[in-house]
């Protein structure tokens, strides 16, 4: 792995970013840090009851200052939220804090891996789908903009997508 601060997980709600990072950080035997957890740890509520209180506005400005103090941070693996690339500060923080990868992966499986899932406010529209869709078309640039490596974890397991990021460090 190169000489870097922070290890960045980015990609779409369903891509895994979470349950990958938890790993990485175990074998690499650094901190694991979730910027959706560290919101809700620090309001005390979810992050659909922020939404419902303070919009998606709200949610976007507490997700811009966690993101700017894990930043300033080192040694950590950083999962982010799925919609982090759209805030051009937070593209900036994460790219000057380590590496950044991008986890790919199809909507397909974003729907089987979000059937069930009712914490996410993006996806309370009954056209899942076509929401899924909007976001992948609008944010495919942002992500592509910050990465520094990206891994297809399509069809793939926690484990797989671990050996394939662990191939390309
Ligand atoms: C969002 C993704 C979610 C969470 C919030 C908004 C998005 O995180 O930050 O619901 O804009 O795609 P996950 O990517 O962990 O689901």
């Amino acid at each position: 792995m190169q000489r870097a601060a922070n290890l960045i997980l980015v990609g779409p709600m369903g891509s895994g970013k979470s349950a990958l990072g938890r790993l990485v950080a175990a074998r690499l035997g650094l901190e694991f840090a979730d910027t959706d957890r560290r919101i809700e740890k620090r309001t005390g509520v979810s992050i659909a009851t922020i939404f419902e209180h303070e919009g998606e506005a709200g949610f976007r400005a507490r997700e811009r200052q966690v993101v700017a103090e894990l930043c300033a941070g080192r040694d950590r693996v950083i999962a982010t939220g799925g919609g982090v690339v759209l805030d051009a500060a937070n593209r900036a923080c994460l790219r000057a804090s380590g590496v950044v990868v991008h986890l790919h992966v199809d909507v397909e499986t974003q729907l089987a891996r979000l059937a069930r899932d009712r914490s996410r406010p993006l996806l309370e529209d009954p056209d899942r789908r076509g929401v899924l869709e909007r976001l992948a078309a609008e944010r495919a640039p942002l992500y592509a903009e910050v990465a520094d490596l990206q891994i297809d974890v399509a069809a793939c397991s926690v484990e797989r997508a671990c050996e394939r990021l662990f191939h390309l460090l």
